[in-house]
């Protein structure tokens, strides 16, 4: 019988820093407007030729990620990429990150679970330790998705939210039960699918048919978000999976050492926060500096709360995400 645990986290986030009044300049917004909205202060963005990628940004977490946990690259056995905004529309992400690790053959896989990409992730890593096939695996969340943004007034609802960066963990084998990830929970609702959503191109609606319609006004092809209906969705799900997981271990919320909620936007933390009753100390939050970098915002906010000392051993660490799908889920740790 074997546990899982994290044993090493780094973070990656481009240079590039666009604040809310740069933003200001290519749209009709305001930092006001995007502060009491969102929360969010500045984000970052790759910017063309600085050599990032996806994958590439996913590689430099990685390697900070396997240092700290005092193990050598070709000790991965298994790689998990969560992310939605792969190099390549196929093939994934992973096995880019086998190459440039320089891992000679490894099982490589993208997870499209969006914003619970990571915690869908972790699930996973989680699994194949427990079970006893893997001794480590290497889980990746990693986002670009400046560059596929409407970064004009139509875009504004959305643009304004997204950064790009990456997190990445070593989830490894543990003997002592007690320790690492007690327990996982997954969901999906696929009946809101389209409310955030990037609909084309699709199969039935190739690349191909775009370019000949070439028509200005097709915003196909930008992310969709019904926000209100996403922001609701949002605070009854995190609530739900949080429970679950604090139900399952026989956790009350008052015993939660660190939340770390998906860095959607601050209002639906700040609502989590109230509505479980918990501390500032109690919840990690740094969507002000990176806006929502999507599957990689826990990893980032993890690496960020561990280098910050908040992550203590034997601490009760708790990961929530919800997110286009729908879906949604926790993590629950005795670090
Ligand atoms: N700057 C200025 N004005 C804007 C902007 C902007 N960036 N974006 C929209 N507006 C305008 C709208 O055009 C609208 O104007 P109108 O009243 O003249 O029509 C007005 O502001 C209000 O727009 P709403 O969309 O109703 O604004 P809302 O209060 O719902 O806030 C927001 C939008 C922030 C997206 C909110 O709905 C929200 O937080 N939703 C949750 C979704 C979320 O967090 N998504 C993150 C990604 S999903 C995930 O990670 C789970």
């Amino acid at each position: 019988m074997y546990n899982s645990r994290i044993s090493g986290l780094g973070m990656y986030v481009p240079e590039n820093i666009v604040t809310n009044d740069d933003l200001s300049k290519m749209m009709n917004t305001s930092s006001d407007w995007i502060i009491e909205r969102t929360g969010i202060e500045q984000r970052r963005h790759i910017k063309k030729g600085d050599g990032n990628s996806t994958a590439k940004m996913g590689v430099k977490a990685a390697k900070i990620a396997i240092k700290r946990a005092g193990i050598a690259t070709n000790d991965i056995e298994l790689i998990l990429f969560a992310t939605l905004s792969p190099d390549y529309y196929f093939p994934g992400s992973g096995v880019i990150v086998q190459e440039e690790l320089g891992i000679p053959t490894c099982p490589a896989m993208d997870i499209r679970t969006q914003c619970s990409g990571f915690v869908y992730a972790m699930s996973t890593a989680d699994q194949f330790v427990k079970t006893g096939m893997y001794k480590n695996v290497l889980v990746i969340g990693s986002e670009n998705q400046s560059g596929g943004l409407d970064m004009t007034t139509r875009g504004r609802g959305v643009s304004v939210i997204f950064g790009d960066g990456a997190g990445a963990a070593v989830v490894s084998r543990e003997t002592d039960l007690s320790k690492g990830i007690m327990s996982s929970h997954l969901h999906s609702e696929g009946e809101h699918a389209k409310e955030l959503s990037i609909i084309d191109p699709n199969t039935s609606r190739w690349i191909p048919e775009i370019i000949a319609d070439n028509n200005p006004d097709d915003i196909s092809f930008y992310p969709y978000m019904n926000g209100q209906f996403v922001f609701k969705n949002a605070v009854t799900r995190f609530s739900e999976v949080i429970n679950e997981g604090l139900e399952k271990n026989g956790w009350e919320s008052k015993d939660i050492d660190l939340l770390i909620p998906h860095q959607a936007n601050l209002r639906i933390a700040q609502f989590i926060q109230r509505k479980f009753r918990l501390s500032d100390d109690q919840v990690y939050n740094n969507i002000q500096k990176y806006g929502n970098t999507t599957a990689a915002s826990i990893p980032i906010a993890l690496t960020e709360a561990w280098e910050a000392g908040k992550v203590k051993e034997g601490g009760k660490v708790v990961l929530a995400a919800f997110g286009s799908g729908f879906t949604w889920g926790s993590v629950m740790i005795n670090w």
